[in-house]
């Protein structure tokens, strides 16, 4: 029996689709749930295949070839949860803001958001336009059932109001920082617009069937702790408790956040995504333990021989120390190239953890 369970009771009842869920609310599993950041993409021979005969957003506006990535990546892993396949900017269209992923370029928007008259053209009334993302989640819910846990998702205000404005990546956000600073006006209106359709965007995925929403606060890492104060945490506090006030958890990611922690948990969010650059426990006594914490291993660990992929597992589930509340996933996305068969393994190694044998080495 795994020691992460206080009654052994719940071995029983806990299913396959809920040790998911009941991680994100604290309560005792039977054994730590694991899924993947981008565990759908091009790493995988399947979702190449799929691309070869449509674009990204065709994959995601087309319900069929979504649920289809979907649940292939999540089925060929053997994961406790599946995130539907959709993109972060996909809402940025019917806010008025067409965009295209360029090769190797990542996304860029054709007219970024700059002016106080950029902010009001913005529109909040057609987001109904995203129910193509619905429509996929409601395929792979009927796909898994009770078997696993469908996560919908959507970006962070400011990291999408970092999209707008830049056009696309970015390195120093000097055209975000700028607004945010200079024109701080413009800037809460543009965040208050976003929350206005990111909520009814979650509301639709909550709706179609999501049992946990995540929200990718991807490049908050870009701010200083004065600066996400003061700046951009407001507003993913309103985003994150309207997602909740719809019956499902929370879980609130972002990269580079060791100083931002304790301000991104007082978002309220059920679990806060961890990247790899502090050990989990530190992140999590951070954090506090009244959230739940997901990852955190270095994406590119995946690329290590076995023996190093193992230790760093390991060291991150002890970390962890059979605390109820914790999610093995990696600190940020998989990257193309990584290999199937060692995303396979970890899920195997953390599935057939168990805390004494790791205490004993
Ligand atoms: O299983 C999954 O997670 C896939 C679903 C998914 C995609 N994008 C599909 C996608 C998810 C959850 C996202 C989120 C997303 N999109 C984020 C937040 C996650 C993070 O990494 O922090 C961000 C920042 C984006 C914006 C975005 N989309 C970028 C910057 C890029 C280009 C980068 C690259 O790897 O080329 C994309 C393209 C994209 N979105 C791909 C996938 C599978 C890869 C490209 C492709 O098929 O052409």
């Amino acid at each position: 029996m795994e020691t992460t369970n206080e009654n052994p009771a719940v071995v029983e009842t806990v299913l396959d689709g809920s040790r998911f869920v009941r991680a994100c609310l604290r309560r005792p599993v039977d054994r730590t749930p694991v899924w993947f950041l981008r565990q759908a993409g091009r790493y995988m021979q399947e979702y190449r295949d799929v691309r070869k005969h449509h674009t990204l957003v065709e994959i995601c506006m087309q319900p069929e070839l979504a649920a289809e990535v979907t649940i292939t990546a999540a089925e060929k892993l053997g994961v406790d949860a599946a995130i539907i396949f959709a993109d972060l900017l996909l809402p940025l269209a019917p806010m008025g803001l067409p965009f295209e992923f360029q090769a190797g370029e990542g996304p860029v928007v054709h007219h970024p958001v700059r002016t106080a008259e950029d902010v009001r053209a913005l529109r909040t009334d057609r987001t109904d336009e995203l129910a193509y993302v619905a429509r996929a989640i409601e395929k792979v819910a009927a796909h898994f059932r009770d078997r696993l846990g469908i996560i919908g998702f959507c970006g962070a205000p400011y990291t999408l109001a970092s999209y707008m404005i830049e056009g696309g990546g970015s390195r120093n956000y000097i055209n975000t920082k700028r607004m945010m600073y200079g024109d701080t006006t413009s800037w809460r209106g543009l965040l208050d617009k976003l929350v206005v359709v990111l909520t009814e965007y979650c509301l639709l995925q909550v709706q179609a069937g999501a049992d946990v929403i995540q929200i990718f606060d991807s490049w908050v890492g870009s701010l200083g702790l004065a600066d996400y104060r003061d700046y951009a945490l407001e507003a993913s506090k309103r985003l994150v408790q309207a997602v909740q006030k719809m019956g499902v958890p929370v879980i609130y990611f972002g990269v580079e956040t060791a100083g931002l922690l304790s301000a991104m948990a007082s978002t309220g969010a059920d679990v806060i995504g961890l990247d790899w650059r502090q050990p989990l426990n530190e992140g999590w006594r951070t954090v506090g333990y009244g959230h739940a914490v997901q990852g955190n291993l270095d994406p590119i660990t995946l690329f290590a021989p076995l023996e190093v992929l193992e230790l760093r597992v390991k060291e991150i589930l002890r970390a962890a120390g059979g605390r109820p509340g914790h999610i093995f996933n990696l600190g940020h996305g998989i990257v193309p190239g990584t290999p199937v068969e060692n995303v396979q393994a970890v899920v195997r190694m953390v599935r057939e953890f168990r805390l004494e044998e790791a205490a004993r080495g």
